[in-house]
């Protein structure tokens, strides 16, 4: 299939191309480069042997994206294209807003305009709120503490509105939880502009010498060791979740957990990662962050069962993963 990849140079998008180009499919990547550089499709390349047409264009902007959808023939949407820095919308709501829901409707009205069904949407484990773990997708959405959240719940419903008046639409939903690791090859991954806020970044710039000690925050959750639990899962394996889901969607919308099913505290993952790259890592037990749950983690059962997807990789190539890619990262 001819694959639109909206957002397809950033994080998750480049490892998604990998994915797609590696499944036989054709990928066409829009990008506006605010949080990506085109040097990670050339790295996509690399690794694929594959050719990717890009267009650095805002998804925002609706004649860019009808020119892309003139150019090619479609035949599904991924829509990585979004900003995804939760402090940040709360201090920027209407940026926030603008961007996700726009570039939400947008794609899908150029959908809808030249007859491309299949869309697969970027969402996050955010919408479950402060619903109990683990999070499954028939749970009824809880409010965020952030319009980052209200973004992914927006476009979700957004999404689910058009395809009831669009019987043939096959959409995917597919929440993600949090995704870590990068290719095995070290030569894409994850690098966040500035301090990062997520762990994984965090604890691999501790490594580097970038950053001088691990703050972990919260030591006094009802968790196993009081600090707070989430889902990790491998890039790849989100990535292997989005081919699985174009080859295996049926019409209407569906909605997917992308997760292992495991929870793994903030100490649980730092021994991990000193034990897979032999690193010793500094670290202090310091307050909560405000905003955090104290645990977040999946039901992957329906993804299992419609899909045939479960994520592959553990903990240790996670760990042995990220460390690859930051090592050689020269920035
Ligand atoms: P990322 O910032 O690395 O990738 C997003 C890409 O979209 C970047 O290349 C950026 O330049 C591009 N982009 C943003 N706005 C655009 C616009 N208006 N037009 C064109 N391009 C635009 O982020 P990521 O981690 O790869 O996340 C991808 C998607 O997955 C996002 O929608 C994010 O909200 C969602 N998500 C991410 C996580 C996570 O922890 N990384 C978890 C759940 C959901
Ligand atoms: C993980 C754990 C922190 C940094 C966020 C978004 C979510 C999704 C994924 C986009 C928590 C602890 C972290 C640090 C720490 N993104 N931590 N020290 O908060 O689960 O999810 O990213 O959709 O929407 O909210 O991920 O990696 O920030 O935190 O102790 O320096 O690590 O408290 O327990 P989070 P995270």
């Amino acid at each position: 299939m001819n694959i639109l990849v909206a957002g397809g140079a950033g994080y998750i998008g480049s490892h998604t191309c990998v994915a797609l180009l590696e499944a036989g499919h054709t990928v066409i990547v829009a990008d506006n480069l605010c949080n990506s550089r085109t040097k990670a499709l050339e790295r996509v390349k690399q690794i694929t042997n594959n050719e990717i047409t890009f267009y650095q264009i805002d998804v925002t902007d609706e004649v860019a994206v009808n020119t892309v959808f003139g150019n090619h023939s479609i035949d599904g949407v991924i829509h990585f294209a979004g900003f995804k820095a939760v402090g940040e919308s709360v201090s920027q709501p209407l940026a926030y807003y603008y961007n996700n829901v726009v570039s939400t409707m947008v794609l899908s009205k150029a959908c809808q305009k030249y007859k491309v069904n299949r869309f697969i949407f970027s969402s996050s484990a955010t919408v479950y709120g402060e619903n109990t773990v683990p999070f499954v997708e028939t749970m009824k959405l809880l409010p965020t503490s952030n319009p980052y959240g209200e973004t992914k719940a927006m476009s979700e419903r957004i999404l689910t509105d058009i395809a009831k008046v669009n019987s043939d639409w096959l959409v995917a939903l597919l929440r993600y939880f949090n995704p870590v690791g990068a290719h095995e090859s070290g030569l894409i991954g994850e690098a966040p502009t500035g301090i990062p806020n997520n762990l994984m970044p965090y604890i691999t710039q501790v490594a580097k010498g970038k950053l001088a000690k691990l703050r972990i925050f919260g030591s006094d959750y009802p968790t196993v060791d009081g600090t707070g639990v989430r889902d990790y899962i491998h890039v790849m394996d989100l990535a292997e979740g989005h081919v699985a889901a174009l080859d295996k969607l049926t019409k209407g919308v569906h909605i997917y957990n992308l997760g292992t099913g495991h929870g793994i505290s903030v100490l649980q993952l730092v021994r991990a990662f000193k034990e897979a790259n032999g690193l010793d890592l500094p670290y202090e037990l310091t307050d909560r962050r405000p905003g955090d749950i104290s645990e977040c983690y999946a039901d992957v059962t329906k993804a299992e069962r419609e899909l045939g997807w479960t994520a592959k990789r553990d903990l240790v190539d996670m760990c042995r993963d990220a460390w690859r890619f930051e090592k050689n990262y020269e920035g």
